[in-house]
């Protein structure tokens, strides 16, 4: 993310700002001048806001997308050594959570297709202690959510979805993040709906999690002083509220840019020997990510280091699974526990698609494409 000096970097952060320089200049200062620098009012506008736009009645902002997913958890009342299920081909924001909070993650393989995890590895994993599973969007692709959500209803599991890189993305036409109990996201710079620094949400239909949910935020007070649980300090700046007010504006543009981006990949890769991104009809997909496969991992560094060399930067997403993460070792997990996740590791490269120019594109296509022409 911060290789600026490259032709083509990855992640250009400064690009969130120098795009909409004069507006977001007006409402720093107004924040700025105003001095409600912790829950002013653009906080709870923030959170309406993203409310219409998800069409859900909940949101609860918060500090940052690991904490709403800890937020999420706490709030469903689990039991130390509850078993929750997260896919293993995933950044360990989930598995983390789980963790930290004393429940057991217990790890799932995804789809080789579109990299998420299914209903069938869900239920594989399903046992008498399983309290809930993360299903995580990856890269702003749907999991497929009317079979998950019918085995979750059959197990009487709890359904969080993590959307933090897809937030904006769509299954059957509703957003991403409305379908399980309880939604959660981040807006860390590189996401869809970015912030300039850290932020994240928790967005659910039910009130009374919801009211918790705010609570557990604010050290588990309604009122001040007044305690009902142990809880967390995790607070959406205002200054950040404020930004994401002003980026909620831009989300549908940007997503509809990286799509036509995507497409401009599709069509500039699709003769050569690489996966592109399946497209499922039911997802209408963010582009969070545009990821391809190699043949292996030779393959797949070598083109890294041509793309490299061409002073373009990508991104492996993810190099390492969870299960095989050294944090996770007291969990017994081993090499070969889950096929897909791994060679998925070994094969996947992310290719620069936010802030994109068509020229710079264009360039990269052009790159890969003599890259395969002498693999
Ligand atoms: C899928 C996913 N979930 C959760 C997170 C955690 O978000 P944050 O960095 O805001 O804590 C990330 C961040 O990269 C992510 O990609």
């Amino acid at each position: 993310m911060l290789d600026f000096k490259v032709k083509v970097p990855f992640f250009d952060a400064t690009q969130l700002y120098s795009a909409n320089k004069a507006e977001l200049d007006g409402v720093i200062q107004k924040v700025l001048s105003d001095g409600a620098y912790i829950n002013g009012p653009e906080v709870g506008q923030f959170a309406n806001q993203l409310a219409d736009y998800l069409n859900i009645n909940q949101v609860i902002p918060c500090g940052n997308g690991t904490d709403a997913l800890c937020l999420a958890l706490m709030a469903l009342g689990l039991n130390h050594g509850d078993e929750v299920i997260v896919p293993t081909f995933n950044f360990i924001a989930a598995a983390e959570a789980v963790s930290f909070l004393g429940l057991t993650p217990v790890f799932a393989d995804v789809s080789p297709e579109d990299f998420n995890i299914t209903a069938k590895n869900i239920e594989e994993k399903i046992t008498t202690r399983t309290k809930a599973v993360i299903v995580v969007h990856l890269f702003g692709a749907a999991a497929d959510m009317d079979p998950i959500m019918a085995l979750a209803n059959k197990h009487q599991i709890f359904v969080i979805e993590d959307v933090a890189q897809a937030l904006g993305s769509e299954y059957n036409g509703e957003k991403l993040g409305t379908f399980g109990t309880i939604g959660c996201t981040s807006f860390f710079p590189t996401k869809n709906l970015a912030c300039f620094g850290d932020g994240g949400a928790v967005f659910t239909r039910d009130q009374s999690l919801a009211n918790k949910i705010k609570m557990l935020a604010n050290h588990g007070q309604q009122k001040k002083y007044d305690h009902q649980y142990v809880g967390v300090n995790s607070r959406l700046d205002t200054l950040q509220a404020a930004i994401l007010c002003h980026q909620l504006t831009q989300l549908e543009v940007n997503i509809d840019r990286k799509i036509a981006l995507a497409q401009h990949y599709n069509e500039g890769l699709k003769s050569l020997n690489i996966d592109i991104p399946v497209k499922r009809e039911y997802t209408k997909h963010s582009f969070n990510q545009y990821c391809i496969l190699l043949k292996n991992s030779e393959q797949r560094d070598q083109l890294k280091a041509y793309l490299a060399d061409h002073d373009i930067a990508t991104m492996i997403y993810y190099s390492q699974p969870n299960h095989l993460q050294q944090a996770f070792s007291s969990l017994g997990y081993k090499v070969g526990d889950f096929p897909v996740a791994e060679d998925l590791c070994g094969k996947v490269l992310a290719l620069p698609i936010a802030h994109l120019s068509i020229a710079q594109q264009d360039d990269i296509i052009t790159h890969i494409n003599a890259f395969c022409a002498n693999a």
